[in-house]
C-alpha cells in the first residue's frame, strides 16, 4: 500500500485555488490576491502567529466560497456591493461545517459589514473580517481604477465607518513595507505570504471533502454524488478482490472525478430535461477542466482514474474516446460506480431509479459492449450490501446539507433587511 498521501501540504492550495477559479471568470484569482493583500497587512502588523496568518490567508482565499449563483457574482464584483448576505452566510456555513476552520468561520459572515456591526463579535474574528474587508475592496478598486490618490480618498472616506482605523492604518503599514501595488496582480504573489502551508494529512483531506460538498451542494441532486460513487467503487473494488493499492488509488480517483462540475453552469446541472447538443457539449467539458484542476499534482494512476470515468469500452465515451484494454480496469470501476450513483440518485431530468431499474439499464449497457459484463455481475451479486454501505455513509451528508440549508434560511431572514454594511 502506497504511504505517501495524495492530497498533502503541498498540493492543496493549488487545488482549491484552481477549484475557486472556474466558479466564475469574473472572480479569476481574486480569492488569491485578497489572500496576497491580507497576508502582507498581517505581516506588517506582526502580532499574528504563523498558525493564525496561514489561517486567514486561506480564509481570505476562501472568503467567496459561498458565492454560487452568477447574479450574485455580479453584485459582488460591482465596486461596491449592494446585497452580500447570499454568500456571505452561506460561505460562513460552509467554512463552519465543512472545514479545519470552523472556529474562524464568522470572518466570512461579516467580510462586508462595516465595522460597528463587529461589535460584541470576539475580537480576532473581528480583525481578520475586517482584514479581509478591506483586502477585497483593495483588489476590486484596484481593478477598476489603480490610482493611489483615488484609493487614498475612497479610504479616508470609509476610515472609522466600513473600516476600523486601525484596519486602514495596518493598510498602509504594508504599503510602505513592502511593495504590494506592484506585486499584488502577479499571480505568484500568494507564494510569497504563505511561503510553505503546514497543514496535517487530515486538515489536507478536509480541505478536499470541503471542495467536493461545495460542488456537489450546488444542486440538491448532486449533495451526495461524489460520496456515493466512492463509496459504490471501493466496495466494487472489494468483491472484486482488487488490491489495497487498487483500491486505494480508487478512492482518490473516485474522490476527484467530478471536481470541474465547479465550472459548469447550475442552469445547466440542473436543466429538467435533455440537455440540448450545445449544453452536452459544455458538460463534456467537466473532465478537461478536472484536469485543469489537478494540474499535474496529482498521482497519474489516480488522475487517470479521475479523467476517464466516461470512456466507454466501445470507445464510444469522452473526451477520448478510449477502447477496451485502454481503461484499466480501476478507471472501469469509477466509470461504472459513477452511472450506478446517477441512476440511484434523483436529477433534474429523473426519479431516482428502483434496484431493478438501474440494474436492467447496466445490464443493457454491458450487453451492447459498452461496460464491462464482469463488473455488472459482480455489482449485481452485491448489490444489496455496497447499498446498505452507501447509506451509512449518506447519511451524515444529507444531515449537514439540510440543516445547512435550514440555517442559511433563517440567518438570511436575520441579516437581510440590515443595511449596515450599505456604502454612503
Ligand atoms: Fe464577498
Ligand atoms: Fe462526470
Ligand atoms: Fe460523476
Amino acid at each position: 500500500m502506497k504511504t505517501a498521501s495524495v492530497i498533502n501540504s503541498d498540493n492543496i492550495s493549488g487545488l482549491v485555488q484552481r477549484t475557486l477559479n472556474h466558479v466564475d471568470v469574473r472572480l479569476t484569482d481574486h480569492g488569491k490576491r485578497v489572500a496576497y493583500l491580507a497576508g502582507r497587512m498581517l505581516e506588517a502588523d506582526g502580532s499574528f502567529s504563523v498558525k493564525e496568518k496561514q489561517d486567514i490567508c486561506l480564509l481570505a482565499l476562501l472568503h467567496d466560497i459561498g458565492a454560487y449563483k452568477t447574479e450574485e457574482i455580479n453584485e459582488m464584483t460591482r465596486f461596491e456591493s449592494r446585497d452580500i448576505w447570499e454568500h456571505s452566510i452561506f460561505g460562513y456555513l460552509f467554512l463552519y461545517h465543512l472545514s479545519p476552520l470552523k472556529d474562524w468561520a464568522q470572518t466570512i459572515l461579516f467580510h462586508h459589514v462595516s465595522a460597528s456591526t463587529l461589535d460584541g463579535v470576539d475580537e480576532r474574528i473581528a480583525m481578520a473580517s475586517q482584514i479581509i474587508n478591506l483586502a477585497d475592496r483593495v483588489d476590486i478598486f484596484w481593478l477598476n481604477y489603480p490610482v493611489q490618490s483615488a484609493l487614498d480618498k475612497y479610504l479616508s472616506q470609509k476610515r472609522d465607518d466600513r473600516f476600523r482605523g486601525s484596519v486602514v492604518d495596518l493598510f498602509y503599514k504594508a504599503l510602505e513595507k513592502y511593495p504590494v501595488m506592484e506585486e499584488w496582480k502577479d499571480a505568484q504573489a500568494f507564494q510569497k505570504v504563505v511561503q510553505h502551508m503546514d497543514l496535517t494529512v487530515e486538515q489536507c483531506e478536509a480541505y478536499l471533502n470541503m471542495l467536493i460538498f461545495a460542488i456537489d451542494f450546488r444542486s440538491r441532486h448532486t449533495v451526495t454524488h461524489t460520496i456515493t460513487t466512492t463509496s459504490i467503487a471501493t466496495s466494487l473494488a472489494r468483491f472484486m478482490q482488487m488490491t489495497d493499492k487498487q483500491i486505494h488509488d480508487i478512492h482518490y480517483g473516485a474522490l476527484l472525478h467530478d471536481l470541474g462540475k465547479i465550472g459548469i453552469p447550475v442552469e445547466i446541472l440542473e436543466f429538467p430535461g435533455k440537455l440540448s447538443p450545445q449544453a452536452m457539449k459544455i458538460m463534456r467539458t467537466h473532465v478537461d477542466i478536472t484536469e485543469e484542476i489537478l494540474g499535474g499534482t496529482i498521482d497519474p494512476v489516480i488522475t487517470n482514474i479521475a479523467l476517464r470515468h466516461h470512456e466507454k469500452l466501445d470507445g464510444s465515451g469522452y473526451p477520448k474516446g478510449l477502447c477496451g484494454d485502454a481503461i484499466t480496469l480501476e478507471e472501469q470501476v469509477v466509470g461504472v460506480s459513477d452511472i450506478v450513483s446517477a441512476l440511484l440518485g434523483t436529477r433534474s431530468y429523473k426519479e431516482a431509479y428502483s434496484k431493478e431499474k438501474t440494474l436492467s439499464i447496466l445490464r443493457e449497457q454491458a450487453g451492447n459492449g459498452k461496460i464491462s459484463p464482469e463488473l455488472v455481475g459482480v455489482l449485481e451479486k452485491h448489490f444489496d450490501e455496497i447499498l446498505s454501505e452507501l447509506n451509512v455513509k449518506c447519511a451524515p451528508i444529507l444531515e449537514t446539507y439540510y440543516g445547512l440549508t435550514a440555517e442559511y434560511d433563517r440567518l438570511l431572514e436575520k441579516y437581510h433587511n440590515q443595511k449596515t454594511f450599505m456604502p454612503a
